[in-house]
C-alpha cells in the first residue's frame, strides 16, 4: 500500500479532495491520511463540506487561522513537518493556491517526500496576489504537476519546466468531476431555492472574497454598487465570505441585495443550476458556472481560466461599475453554446493513476 498525506485547509480544497478521496477508497491501493490546517473553520466554511461530500475525517486538525500570511504559513509549516516525521508518507498531495498548499509542499519537499500539486501551472501573472506567489512556489518544488488545461501546461513550458526532472501531465479539472457527481445529491437534498423563495433562472448568484477586492475599499464599493444596480433588475443572491462581511460591517456599508451566510456545496450547486448568471472573483466558481451552463462576470482584472474568456463564456470586468453593468446586459441577451469540453473528463481517475505511477 502506498501511503499519502493530503493537505487541505480552505473551502475549494475540500471540494477537490472529495473527488480524489472517493477514487482512492474505491481502489483500495493507497492509504490516505488527511491534514486539515484549519485555515477555514466555520461550520459553513468547512464541516458542512466534509459531511455532504463524505470526505474522510482528517486525522489531524491544526486549527491555524485568522493570522497574517507569514504567521499562518509559518505555523502550518512547523506543525506539518512534525506530522510528516511521524507518518512518513511516500507522497504529499496539495491542491490549488492557498497558504495551506504552499506550507504543505514546502514541509514535504524539505523532508525529501514527493510532492503532487493538483491544479498546477495556473497563472494570473499578477504577483500582487498571494495566490499567485503560492502557485509559483508550489509548482517549482513539486515532483508531479497535474495541470487542468493546455494553457496551464504551456505556462509551465514557458517557465522552463521541461528542463527540470519533474513530471508535468494534463489531468483535466478535478472540479468538473465534483459538479457531475454531487449534482444528483444536491437536487435531492438542497432546499435553498424554496427557502430563499427565489425564482428559477431569475436571480444572479454572486460571491466576492478576494483580498485584492476586499482590501481596497473603493474597489469593494464599486463592485457592490454594480451588484446593487443589477439587483434592481434581477435579484442578486450573495453568500458572504466572512472576510467580506467583516469589512462591509466595519465600514458601515449597506447595499440592497439578498445577502446570506456562506452555503454548503449542495446549496451552491443548486444556486448555480438555477441562477441566470454568476458574478464572482472566485477561481472555482468561474468554472462551476461554466459546468452549469451559466455565463460568468469576473470581478477581477485577470483570470487563470483564460479559456472561459477567450470562448466568451465569461467577461473580465475588474471593479468597474460600467463594465459590470454592460456585461450583465450583454449576457442577459446572449445565447451561448456551452457544449464545448474545455476541462477534460474522468479527472479523479486520471489523477489517481498518475499518483499511483509516481
Ligand atoms: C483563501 C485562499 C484563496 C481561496 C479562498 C477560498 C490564501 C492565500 N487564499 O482565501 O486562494 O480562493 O481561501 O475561500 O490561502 N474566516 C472566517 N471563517 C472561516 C474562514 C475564514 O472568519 O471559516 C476569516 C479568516 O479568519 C480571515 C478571513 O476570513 O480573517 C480570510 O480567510 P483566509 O484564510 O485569509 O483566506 P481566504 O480569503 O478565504
Amino acid at each position: 500500500m502506498k501511503k499519502i498525506v493530503t493537505i487541505l485547509g480552505a473551502r475549494p480544497q475540500f471540494v477537490k479532495a472529495a473527488v480524489l478521496s472517493r477514487v482512492i477508497q474505491k481502489h483500495d491501493e493507497i492509504e490516505e491520511i488527511i491534514i486539515h490546517t484549519g485555515q477555514h473553520y466555520d461550520q459553513n466554511m468547512s464541516e458542512i463540506f466534509f459531511e455532504e461530500m463524505q470526505i474522510p475525517k482528517p486525522k489531524y486538525n491544526l486549527q491555524i487561522n485568522g493570522l497574517s500570511h507569514g504567521a499562518m504559513t509559518g505555523q502550518m509549516l512547523e506543525k506539518i513537518e512534525v506530522i510528516l516525521q511521524e507518518e512518513k508518507p511516500e507522497i504529499v498531495v496539495v491542491y490549488g493556491d492557498t497558504n495551506s498548499t504552499l506550507a504543505g509542499a514546502l514541509a514535504a519537499k524539505k523532508m525529501d517526500i514527493k510532492v503532487v500539486h493538483i491544479e498546477a501551472g495556473l497563472r494570473s501573472f499578477n504577483m500582487k496576489m498571494p495566490e499567485e506567489i503560492n502557485r509559483i512556489m508550489t509548482d517549482r518544488i513539486s515532483d508531479l504537476l497535474l495541470c487542468p488545461t493546455d494553457v496551464a501546461i504551456s505556462n509551465l513550458e514557458k517557465e522552463g519546466f521541461e528542463n527540470l526532472n519533474v513530471k508535468v501531465e494534463k489531468s483535466g479539472d478535478i472540479m468538473k468531476d465534483a459538479v457531475e457527481y454531487y449534482s444528483v445529491f444536491s437536487s435531492e437534498k438542497s432546499t435553498i431555492i424554496q427557502d430563499l423563495e427565489i425564482e428559477k433562472e431569475n436571480f444572479v448568484l454572486a460571491t466576492i472574497h478576494r483580498q485584492e477586492n476586499t482590501d481596497d475599499i473603493q474597489k469593494l464599493i464599486e463592485i457592490f454598487k454594480g451588484l446593487q444596480e443589477i439587483n434592481s433588475k434581477c435579484e442578486v443572491v450573495i453568500p458572504l465570505h466572512p472576510r467580506t462581511k467583516k469589512i462591509l460591517i466595519e465600514n458601515d456599508l449597506m447595499f440592497q441585495m439578498t445577502a446570506i451566510e456562506p452555503v454548503g456545496y449542495f446549496d451552491m450547486l443548486e444556486l448555480l443550476k438555477n441562477c441566470k448568471m454568476v458574478v464572482t472573483d472566485s477561481g472555482g466558481l468561474q468554472k462551476e458556472a461554466f459546468f452549469n451552463k451559466k455565463p460568468c462576470i469576473i470581478a477581477r482584472e485577470e483570470t487563470e481560466w483564460v479559456e472561459l474568456v477567450s470562448n466568451n463564456f465569461a467577461k473580465l470586468v475588474g471593479s468597474d461599475l460600467e463594465k459590470i453593468l454592460t456585461a450583465y446586459y450583454d449576457f442577459s441577451e446572449a445565447k451561448l453554446d456551452f457544449s464545448k469540453n474545455l476541462f477534460g473528463k474522468n479527472v479523479g481517475e486520471t489523477i489517481y493513476q498518475s499518483i499511483l505511477k509516481l
